[in-house]
């Protein structure tokens, strides 16, 4: 496969027409047998495989590069707008973080990790809310299945999931009753970030009883629990989350034949 290829079945299997604006190809490799994937790549990953002879590197998050997080960020409006929430709402709950985005762009590093991926001569590419989408997908059709159910059931079903059982971090229920029996939970999973607490609020605002994140910051979540501690929200943790997608995508490539390793959770590819 080339990189080229590779990137197209990530959009694909996760449903996307287009390379979304936080994932790309940095440079371009032909003839790949062997990838080392990683969720965060930096210059010592691109050493240590250009050592090991890796014929590609695959981040997930993005290398400072895709400088368009706003594109993606929206994705949580067509969530809302999908979900029934009025548009104008919809538009509000994202306009500052949006703003953020962009502001912190500004103080990005774009050339150490990718300048360092041209000097090694390191195929590098990486592929963001791809993988993202399919653990949005993975997780919402596994919870769907079950509802309605009480809280503790949802979190028992996100936990039986690859790689949930081999890690550490557990999905979790940090706010409301776990015997709170709800009929929705949506995946809030695959806007480049989570939606903090003004995209919550708009949810539970909407009736919405329970929202799954991976994660939230800690002066958001102090926000959200004032006002909707008897509504509920389960955060599945950063690396799990990742790491469900990640580990579908990374079987695909390996019965295309690829050799894959990967930095962490490697026993399940
Ligand atoms: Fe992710
Ligand atoms: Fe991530």
């Amino acid at each position: 496969m080339n990189t080229q290829e590779i990137m197209q079945l990530a959009l694909k299997m996760s449903g996307f027409d287009e390379v979304p604006g936080d994932s790309a190809i940095y440079r371009a490799g032909d003839g790949i047998r062997r990838v080392l994937f990683g969720i965060d790549i930096g210059v010592e990953e691109l050493v240590w495989a250009k050592e090991q002879g890796y014929d590609l590197v695959i981040a997930h998050h993005p290398p400072n590069a895709a400088l368009a997080y706003g594109q993606v960020f929206r994705r949580h409006v067509d969530f809302m707008v999908s979900w029934g929430i009025p548009k104008d709402e919809a538009e509000a709950a994202v306009a500052d973080k949006l703003v953020d985005l962009q502001i912190s762009s500004k103080t990005e590093n774009f050339t150490r990790i990718l300048g360092m991926a041209r000097l090694l001569d390191m195929p590098f590419m990486n592929i963001h809310a791809p993988i993202d989408e399919i653990t949005r997908k993975t997780i919402q059709s596994a919870v769907d299945k079950v509802l309605p159910a009480p809280m503790h059931r949802v979190v028992d079903v996100i936990n039986a999931l690859d790689p949930f059982p081999y890690s550490p971090v557990k999905a979790e229920q940090i706010m409301g009753d776990p015997d709170l029996v709800v009929d929705r939970a949506p995946v809030l999973i695959g806007a480049f970030t989570n939606g903090g607490y003004d995209v919550a609020k708009v949810w539970y605002s909407h009736g919405i009883p329970a929202l799954i994140y991976m994660h939230v910051n800690p002066a958001d979540f102090r926000k959200i629990k004032s006002e909707f501690s008897d509504k509920a929200l389960v955060l599945t943790g950063h690396m799990p989350g990742d790491y469900v997608g990640a580990l579908i995508f990374l079987r695909e490539l390996k019965k295309r034949g690829l050799q894959i390793t990967c930095v962490g959770f490697e026993d399940l590819v």
